[in-house]
């Protein structure tokens, strides 16, 4: 279903927009933007609009108050400028709503992150206006729920969310239970070598909402972790709602200690729903320029809708000297302190195609070590008591 509407003159910007969304983009008719908001949200033939891309060459006023007029009429949608005229927009464009301002030569992956970032500012103010905005639960015998996310895939999550699962249940065995909410690639299971014989979809059944039924569809690992492992195959998923999720993280949170739950690249429905439960988020990404650049758009995504502003942990991996980026340039990209770096190692790789996480075999290597050092974050600190949720009005947001 195509979500992002482009208004623009120009041909070249047009066919750029449209490879950054593969495709997937309403465009109007080539020319100068449209008199009314009405005609923009008619290119999707009434279907809801996440992102408005507006071209504001030559009329950068007109854009402005187009924006501004989305705004009122559509809280949720995220508008993009195209200008290059970013220094004198910049303070207006804020003020009337707008998300973004790309220049008008970015590049297609420049623009695949604009209108990514977009995208996502668009569904969590949806998700907002549907839920309002979720309190905290933070009734005494609730389990602290961690979340394990990232705005882009193959950068670990899946490796520090298996080795903080498996670290917390050596602290308290039995106590501890990792989800893998990827709900359609997960490969949680592979990674701790286990073979389950009830997957998420039998977790999440109706028969599964009641605690006991529920714990029946664990699996064990070695350690005394408790895992529910991804489902089998990817159309199996399917089925799985983000009702389903919620459900299954509340009763999880109340019988066990710890709720570790890893998720999928970017923010899925599912992921979205997970973080509405979720006390602690931590955030990995890959020590690499469109890596940090990433992360610190989500950080700052966070902070703009005042959600875990206490209680997020920031994890830079494959950490390397080689690559010419110090911890200090990626302290000043994000403009905060990272809290773990994980070195590049060999190591890790081998524990997972072993099914061993590293912090099950144990040893002193550099990557074992900052790994022992996130658990520690875990059961030494506090459960954030207080989680303000996503807020229905979006100002100031980068
Ligand atoms: N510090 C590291 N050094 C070397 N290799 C690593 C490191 N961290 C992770 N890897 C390797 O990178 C690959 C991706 O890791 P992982 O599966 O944990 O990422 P992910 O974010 O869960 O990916 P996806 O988004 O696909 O779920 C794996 O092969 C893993 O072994
Ligand atoms: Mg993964």
């Amino acid at each position: 279903m195509t979500r992002t509407v482009l208004a623009t003159a120009s041909a070249a910007l047009a066919q750029q927009v449209y490879d950054a969304t593969r495709g997937d983009l309403a465009a109007l008719p080539l020319g100068p933007l449209p008199q009314e908001t009405s005609a923009l949200l008619a290119a999707t033939g009434g279907e809801p609009l996440d992102v408005v891309v507006l071209d504001a060459a030559g009329a950068a006023e007109h854009a402005l108050a187009l924006a501004a007029h989305l705004g009122q009429e559509c809280p949720t949608i995220a508008v993009v400028l195209v200008s290059d005229e970013w220094a004198d927009l910049a303070r207006t464009a804020l003020t009337n709503g707008v998300l973004d301002i790309v220049r008008p030569d970015a590049s297609v992956p420049e623009l695949e992150l604009a209108l990514g970032r977009a995208r996502h500012v668009a569904q969590l103010r949806a998700h907002a206006a549907l839920t309002g905005a979720p309190g905290n639960d933070a009734a005494s015998n609730r389990g602290r729920v961690i979340s394990v996310a990232s705005p882009k895939g193959g950068v670990g999550k899946t490796t520090v969310s298996t080795n903080l699962a498996v670290g917390l249940a050596k602290a308290a065995p039995q106590s501890v239970v990792l989800v893998d909410l990827d709900i359609q690639f997960g490969d949680v299971a592979h990674a701790l070598n286990l073979t389950p014989e009830y997957t998420l979809v039998d977790a999440v059944r109706p028969a599964g909402h009641d605690a006991m039924v529920l714990k029946t569809y664990l699996t064990l690992h070695e350690t005394g972790l408790y895992v529910i492992c991804g489902a089998e195959n990817p159309a199996e998923a399917d089925g799985i709602n983000a009702e389903d999720v919620a459900n299954l993280l509340e009763l999880l949170a109340a019988e066990f200690r710890y709720v570790v739950v890893d998720t999928a690249p970017g923010m899925s429905e599912h992921t979205l729903v997970a973080m509405d439960h979720t006390n602690d988020l931590v955030m990995v990404t890959s020590m690499d320029v469109p890596g940090v650049r990433g992360l610190r758009k989500e950080l700052d995504t966070l902070t703009d809708l005042g959600m875990f502003t206490d209680a997020r942990h920031i994890v830079i991996n494959f950490a390397d000297p080689s690559r010419g980026l110090s911890a200090a340039d990626v302290r000043g990209t994000l403009g905060t302190d990272v809290d773990l770096l994980l070195p590049l190692s060999k190591a890790v790789p081998v524990s997972v195609n072993q099914g061993v996480p590293l912090l099950q075999s144990g040893g002193r290597g550099p990557v074992t070590k900052q790994l022992r050092r996130l658990v520690d974050r875990f059961t030494s600190s506090p459960v954030a008591e207080t989680r303000t949720g996503p807020r229905r009005s979006w100002v100031g947001a980068r």
